[in-house]
């Protein structure tokens, strides 16, 4: 039995929160909320395990807040969260639980306890053996997998560099395109590598044509013991058997792609950071998962982020949000979203199958900062489009390079504050312009250099990025998208936008060796006789 829902267009709290956005959301203007209210930034700072959240340079007051939450509540959202903790087959459309939550439960308290800390124990205990490089031998470790069963790990990997063992070096391979896997292999040497073969199914093209591709080249090259140098990652266990990789780490149709970096997809992360850090990193994401489920939603941090979501998305219009975490070790953690937020959330049909009169999913990106500062934060603060922006802020480096962390921060400080606050044209005409051209009058000049200001974001801060905080910022992540989706009545957890492409892809395979165009579009049909030969 999946949970009733209520979706958020047939609620009452809809209705209100339009009211409530004609009349004070569409004008709303932060810097006339900050001058209203002294209190503001103490009344929108949210602690939650591991991560404090400034909300208060969101388009948002109490008021609104408070018809949001009544909207989840009407929606069913705590009865929806329960029923996901409690295993239920949430994931109607595929009749499947979602327990990601479970992977990081402590021993004996979660769903399948016995079974998850089972394969936990194995795969920490082998991570150990390799660990020990002067017994294994093992310099390199190449994970082969694609979208979940890759862009966790990817991203975690560098995240916690400070964490990671000094003699191992991680290499990840996902594209079919073998421009990915062979400037890889190419410096590699088959004595002293390790691949992991990563994929849920182990039936994705791609990782099964580079998972080939790897092992063609380790035997090509001298390798010998397969068994030592390939594991898998996979719930189709007697598919890598068959394979030939004795070495398997096992997870569960109820973990899904995109949420698995916690089960054995997270075996580079653990071969990266050791047993301990690894725990640590299903700890910190246990302390969130506590959070969400307990705390009332008013003061709930991913429910809170879920519901601005919606409300920017439904009522303000925004299409995107753009991430920028200000800091480098984090430079993967849009790509991550990116898969988490719009694989989830970007559905066209609710629960039942009926078309959603509204937006689904934003579009999802950035770059770390300072990086994106110097690319598209121009558009950010003078283009046509609002788009919130989420700062990733982190207090404390694991570097001694204190001059250039004060740099970092004051930059990420700036930039909320510049959106925030703009730059009227008043404050222009006064300044001084040196690199502006003296064939243009002043007036023009300082039009250009006008900025709307009132452009909202939210600063996620962090103490230090360790495997226990990231372990929260992610679990945060996964239960923001959660709400969102829950309320947009949809099911987060299927994928089935990626099938046409699979089956199309199929059928052109025999299509580009033979050329045999019968049946196609004329577009496609062009294409493929161009790239032929
Ligand atoms: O892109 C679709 C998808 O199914 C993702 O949801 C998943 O993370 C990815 O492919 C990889 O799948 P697998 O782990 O089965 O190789």
């Amino acid at each position: 039995m999946t949970p009733s829902f209520t979706r958020c267009d047939r609620t009452e709290a809809w209705a209100t929160l339009r009211g409530h956005y004609e009349a004070h959301g569409r004008e709303f203007d932060l810097r006339d909320a900050f001058a209203r209210d002294p209190q503001r930034a103490a009344a929108l700072g949210v602690e939650a395990p591991e991560v404090f959240a400034d909300l208060s340079k969101n388009l948002v007051d109490t008021a609104t807040l408070h018809f949001l939450v009544d909207l989840a509540t009407e929606c069913g959202l705590e009865g929806r969260r329960d029923a996901m903790l409690a295993g239920q087959p949430i994931n109607a459309t595929e009749g499947r639980a979602v327990l990601h939550t479970a992977l990081r439960a402590p021993r004996g308290q979660g769903l399948f306890s016995d079974e998850v800390h089972g394969v936990l124990d194995a795969m920490l205990a082998y991570v150990e053996t390799v660990r020990d490089t002067a017994a294994s031998g093992i310099r390199d470790v190449v994970n082969i997998g694609i979208g979940g069963s890759d862009l966790g790990p990817q991203m975690a990997v560098p995240a916690l560099d400070a964490f990671v063992h000094p003699k191992l070096n991680f290499h990840f391979v996902s594209n079919v395109d073998g421009h990915d896997i062979v400037p890889v292999l190419r410096r590699l040497d088959p004595a002293k590598t390790l691949f992991i073969i990563a994929s849920k199914t182990f039936t994705t093209q791609e990782t099964m044509a580079n998972a080939h591709a790897a092992r063609a080249w380790f035997v090509a090259n001298g390798g010998t013991d397969t068994a030592k140098h390939f594991v898998a990652t996979t719930t189709n266990v007697k598919a890598a058997a068959e394979f030939g990789i004795t070495t398997t780490f096992g997870f569960w149709d109820w973990v899904g792609g995109r949420y698995s970096l916690w089960s054995a997809i997270g075996l580079p992360i653990a071969l990266a950071i050791g047993a301990d850090h690894f725990r640590a990193l299903l700890a910190g994401a246990h302390t969130m998962d506590r959070h969400f489920a307990t705390v009332p939603l008013k003061q709930n941090l991913p429910a809170l982020l879920g519901l601005i979501d919606v409300w920017y998305r439904n009522f303000h219009g925004f299409t995107s949000r753009s991430v920028a975490p200000y800091h480098q070790g984090l430079k993967r953690l849009p790509a991550y979203l990116q898969q988490l937020e719009m694989e989830s959330n970007g559905k066209r049909v609710d629960q039942d199958g009926e078309p959603l009169p509204y937006g689904t999913s934003p579009v999802v990106w950035g770059e770390p900062g300072t990086n994106g500062q110097h690319a598209y934060f121009q558009m950010l603060h003078q283009g046509t489009d609002t788009i919130p922006v989420e700062f990733i802020a982190v207090k404390r480096p694991t570097h001694t390079l204190a001059d250039l962390h004060t740099k970092l921060l004051a930059n990420c400080l700036a930039q909320s504050q510049a959106l925030m606050l703009g730059k009227p044209t008043e404050q222009a005409l006064v300044e001084k312009a040196p690199t502006a051209s003296r064939e243009l009058d002043t007036q023009t000049v300082a039009r250009h250099r006008t900025f709307p200001g009132n452009r909202p974001s939210t600063t996620l801060v962090l103490d230090q990025l360790t495997p226990r905080s990231l372990g929260a910022l992610i679990a945060l992540y996964e239960h923001r998208v959660f709400t969102s989706g829950a309320l947009w009545g949809i099911n987060s957890f299927d994928q089935w936008g990626v099938e046409l492409g699979k089956a199309l892809c199929n059928d052109l395979l025999p299509r580009l060796a033979g050329g045999d165009t019968t049946g196609l579009d004329g577009s496609t049909a062009g294409l493929l006789t161009r790239l032929r030969g």
